[in-house]
């Protein structure tokens, strides 16, 4: 094994002490703390814990967090009044509707009604069209904490050639705006490329958001590439695993994340970063 290794959840803990010492200043000059609302719509588990980690980390670093339950037979309008509510609340800086929902509610509609300056997600067309136009405010958890991860590597990101493989809107889609402004030369992949080894064997950064256990392999390396993996997936035995075969690629990479105590945390840590900023905004009304 040759690759170092991005530590995810050491970055994650300094990005976390930073907002902390950030909170203290700002309500020491008698400001409110950052307030985030997380909503969870139905008991999907893993969305469960994906909120309760949120809730945790916000309660580190002093943020007001709260947690609003609903049932999964809620109406889509009964949702969007929700929100409604809380893009009203001067108490309220960010709100995430933890996703998937149910269907009977539809996503983009849901994801439009929050207010841009409170979509600490960024996942609102406002936001997705600033970062698209390189002029991001709220830009999305995953992919802007990827970014913080490749800067940590002190690599010169342009002029590289990056491979994405994984076209969604939470990851694969903004986290090709995010290098191509890092001036990366961007190669996205999904289900119907073609000779997508290729692809990958030509890339000087590889990001995996396929959802597919390890399937990225370490001879589709180029030697001294950078690995980022986004996947955590739960094998049968209990046990996680992200997209790429991690033994394989860490021999051929100079830089690979591990699944977990990679990507995972970064998207945390984030969302810390992205609610202190909407706070900031607000205060500055
Ligand atoms: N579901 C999976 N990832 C995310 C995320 O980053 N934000 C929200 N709101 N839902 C998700």
């Amino acid at each position: 094994m040759s690759a170092q290794i991005l530590d995810g959840k050491a970055i994650s803990a300094d990005i976390r002490t930073q907002v902390k010492n950030r909170v203290d200043e700002l309500r020491q000059a008698g400001h409110r703390a950052p307030g985030l609302v997380v909503v969870l719509v139905g008991e999907n588990p893993a969305s469960q814990v994906y909120v309760r980690n949120k809730r945790n980390a916000c309660e580190q670093v002093g943020f007001h967090s709260e947690l609003i339950e609903m049932s999964a037979d809620t109406s889509q309008a009964r949702l969007l009044d929700l929100i409604d509510e809380l893009n009203m609340r001067d108490d309220v800086d960010g709100i995430l509707v933890q996703l998937p929902l149910p269907p009977q509610i539809d996503e983009e509609t849901v994801t439009e009604r929050i207010l841009p300056t409170k979509d600490v997600d960024g996942f609102h067309p406002y936001n997705v069209g600033r970062l698209a136009l390189r002029m991001p405010l709220l830009r999305p958890c995953t992919p802007k904490g990827v970014m913080t991860m490749l800067s940590r590597t002190g690599v010169d990101l342009v002029g590289k050639d990056a491979v994405i493989i994984g076209q969604s809107n939470i990851v694969g889609r903004p986290m090709a705006l995010e290098l191509l402004m890092a001036r990366c030369t961007i190669t996205v992949c999904h289900s119907k490329t073609r000779d997508l080894e290729d692809k990958v064997r030509n890339a000087d950064i590889v990001v995996a958001a396929v959802g597919v256990p390890r399937f990225v392999k370490g001879d589709w390396i180029k030697p001294g590439a950078i690995v980022i993996d986004v996947g955590i997936n739960r094998l049968e035995d209990g046990t996680l695993c992200g997209d790429v075969d991690y033994e394989g690629c860490a021999a051929k990479a100079d830089w690979i994340t591990p699944v977990p105590g990679g990507v995972g945390p970064m998207t945390v840590a984030t969302l810390l970063e992205n609610t202190l900023q909407a706070a900031q905004l607000h205060a500055a009304d």
